[in-house]
């Protein structure tokens, strides 16, 4: 039996299938959205060479048939090229209005997948089949699609929900360790947003879910996601509550600029930092007691993540160059640089009121250590 979280959005309700297994029964869940038994996919050539098979045969086995397009792993393919790639693509197969699009792969492929879905003939539908851990916990959930420029990350884009996501937790066994810590970075930024209990759950059961095990990667996945769904309803377009899924980001995201989004730090691993950062700030400034950003760190390093930007190999350019990359982030409202900041573990808030002085004495200081 798999856990299901239902997203109850009033302009098109869907829900979160998680569990393992799901791509071998994917026909299943799929046929009811169809008006014609064919669906087009769109992965990346490493999750395709690992399942596209297993999917496949999954859609068969309810008489749905498929085509696919695969693209390049990694960040670089969030972009324009490939954006009108899919795009034609997508017209190329004749996919009409009423068709289901299918973005099989990590959060690369569903952000981009999902702008393509959201643009071609003003809007078809389309199903998320997140295959990252970072993908099921946060990206696959809530409709925010887009891709990358050279300004930064997520600049283009559009909400656009997907009609259903399949979150087969089996497949998180064939990820690479760090890319499955990666995604575990959203997983704690959960936690340490709303759910200090969350929280404390992961300090006991981290270990396992690392160690594999599916029943702990199956609550993990479905507690992070029906509190991403609970925020996504309250506050689909993100006028006020959702930033609060941004912790940790406006750190990462200049962090990933300085990295030129490579290998050198994954989306993950920037949040994790960006989190431990953010708790950091907030106690300099009086807002949490220092035990909290200490508690995060001695997590984040049991579980054998990167921490500090002593953890980022290479060169990294100056504090003055990191808050101007800060400037580009999407929470910058009328010039003023939004961040989320913290009370205690579970009690995140959205302030612009912090002073650029002691967001450079943190970068400064984290600097200092590498
Ligand atoms: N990943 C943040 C959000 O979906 O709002």
């Amino acid at each position: 039996m798999n856990e299901r979280v239902h997203v109850a959005l009033p302009g098109g309700a869907y829900d979160v299938e998680i569990g393992p297994g799901l791509l071998a029964k994917s026909g299943s869940f799929v046929a009811p959205l169809l008006h014609r038994p064919r669906v087009v996919v769109i992965s990346d050539e490493n999750v395709a060479a690992l399942h596209l098979e297993t999917l496949r045969a999954g859609l068969a086995s309810e008489g749905i048939s498929m085509e696919a397009l695969c693209l390049p792993p990694g960040e670089g393919t969030k972009c324009w090229a490939e954006l009108t790639r899919c795009v034609e693509w997508l017209l190329d197969q004749q996919v009409e209005r009423g068709d289901v699009v299918v973005a099989f792969g990590g959060g690369v492929i569903g952000d981009l997948v999902g702008f393509a879905a959201s643009v071609l003939r003003r809007g078809v539908r389309f199903v998320q089949i997140p295959t990252s851990l970072l993908a099921q916990v946060d990206s696959s959930v809530g409709g925010k699609t887009g891709i990358n420029t050279h300004h930064g990350k997520n600049l283009v884009g559009a909400f656009h929900q997907p009609s259903l996501v399949l979150a087969d937790t089996a497949v998180l066994g064939t990820l690479e360790p760090r890319d499955f810590l990666a995604g575990y970075g959203e997983v704690v930024k959960y936690g340490l947003l709303g759910d200090a209990a969350f929280f404390d759950w992961l300090e006991q059961k981290g270990p396992a879910l690392a160690d594999g095990n599916g029943a702990v990667r199956v609550e993990a996945v479905r507690r992070s996601v029906q509190m991403k769904a609970d925020i996504v309803v309250r506050d689909e377009t993100e006028q006020g509550e959702r930033a609060l899924l941004n912790l940790g980001h406006t750190f990462g995201h200049a962090l990933e600029a300085a990295t030129g989004y490579s290998n050198r730090l994954l989306h993950g691993e920037g949040v994790a930092i960006g989190c431990a950062m953010a708790f950091e700030l907030s106690s300099r400034i009086g807002l949490c007691s220092q035990e909290a950003p200490s508690r995060v760190r001695a997590h984040l390093r049991t579980m054998g993540m990167k921490v500090d930007l002593a953890d980022i190999e290479g060169d990294l350019p100056d504090a003055d160059a990191l808050l101007g990359l800060m400037g580009q982030d999407k929470k910058v409202v009328e010039g003023q640089l939004r961040f989320i900041l913290a009370r205690d573990i579970g009690e995140a808030f959205v302030t612009g009121d912090v002073s650029k002085t002691d967001v450079l004495a943190v970068l400064k200081d984290a600097l200092a250590q590498r």
